[in-house]
């Protein structure tokens, strides 16, 4: 092989070596074997040289560009394979790492117990309606028996809308009991329904106050419906809440919308009824109040109370929930912090 084609084999060979990138090796590969490349350059050349040594540098020329060939086709996979390499360790994906946990929404508290009383009345034939929370005071107080000055109207301090009127006569419900009233006038009975709901008092905060909380209201009206009705409602309605290991009791209590009226209460959870902190010693946990709701109050609606009787009662959601769960103060529920709200 001439001596010019060994020194231009050599020096490319080196070239070559010293590419350590895909780039480099492509412009290595333009530089030799390109169209205006040395070795088609070299190809080119074969004009000048004598006719006697033609042949022989022609074909020392092409092996050469064959050589040269083979050598870019190796170094380039090299090079592909160490680049391989390197994103196989640098990038490197650990399949064996646990996930990422990904936050999952909850319901409410609140709303859980909502759901819970409510789907505990459904289960025995109530149906679920709802009232406005800005109220008149004719539905909050009036037809409920608690006309203008009724000393009854201070059992719930109210949070009047219009309080600059001489004559205040919009609210925020300080109860659910107008819908009472609401449903009465829009359904003929037989009625069973149920109506939670949001409910403001006009109060200082504490462990045990708020200004805003949720009650569920519930009533029904039939012929023949007594006082039994009422007891064995609530009675199960503390079953499928609470359990059946709590007991229930009920005593009189005044509300001017029943006659007579009641509360019940369950046997303390904390202390199955011996008495502690949580009853207060009594043994015993109040949750709603009730009653039979009173005639003039059917005959106001237009059922009769001659025909239909019924009964009726109230019970409030944060109260239940905190007893279920032994939550201490009845202001975790709206502070939003997560901490407390991720414990349900
Ligand atoms: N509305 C009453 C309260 O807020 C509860 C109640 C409802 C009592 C129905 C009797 C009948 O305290």
């Amino acid at each position: 092989m001439p001596a010019d084609l060994e020194q231009l084999e050599a020096s490319a060979l080196a070239d070559l070596a010293a590419s350590d990138s895909a780039a480099g090796v492509e412009a290595w590969r333009v530089a030799y074997l390109g169209r205006s490349g040395k070795v088609t350059g070299l190809l080119r050349s074969i004009a000048q040289v004598p006719t006697e040594d033609r042949r022989a540098f022609g074909s020392a020329a092409n092996a050469l560009k064959d050589r040269l060939e083979d050598a870019f086709g190796q170094r380039l996979e090299e090079i592909r394979q160490a680049e391989l390499r390197r994103a196989a360790t640098e990038q490197r994906l650990d399949v064996t790492l646990p996930g990422r946990p990904y936050p999952r929404g909850r319901l409410h508290p609140i709303t859980q117990t909502l759901r819970e009383i409510t789907a505990a009345f459904a289960g025995m034939g109530f149906t679920v309606a709802e009232g406005p929370e800005i109220e008149s005071d004719y539905y909050n107080f009036e037809a409920l028996r608690m006309p203008k000055g009724h000393p009854a109207r201070d059992m719930w301090d109210t949070l009047w809308i219009d309080s600059g009127e001489a004559e205040p006569t919009t609210l925020l419900r300080t109860h659910t009991s107008p819908n009472q009233i609401r449903v009465m006038e829009a359904q003929q009975p037989p009625v069973r329904a149920i109506v939670p709901g949001k409910v403001y008092r006009y109060e200082a905060t504490d462990a045990t106050h708020e200004w805003h909380f949720y009650q569920v209201e519930g009533f029904a009206v039939d012929r023949n419906i007594s006082m039994a009705e009422l007891k064995g409602t609530l009675a199960e309605f503390a079953r499928r809440m609470f359990g059946s290991k709590r007991k229930v009791r009920f005593r009189c209590d005044y509300f001017p919308f029943v006659e007579p009226g009641a509360e019940m209460s369950i046997d303390c959870f904390a202390c199955d009824g011996r008495g502690c902190r949580v009853c207060k010693e009594t043994g015993w946990i109040e949750i709603l109040g009730a009653g039979m709701i009173h005639p003039e109050i059917l005959d106001r609606v237009g059922y009769g109370s001659e025909e239909y009787t019924g009964f009726a009662f109230g019970m409030g959601v944060e109260r239940i929930t905190m007893l279920r769960h032994g939550i201490e103060d009845i202001r975790h529920f709206y502070q939003n912090d997560l901490r407390f709200l991720q414990q349900f």
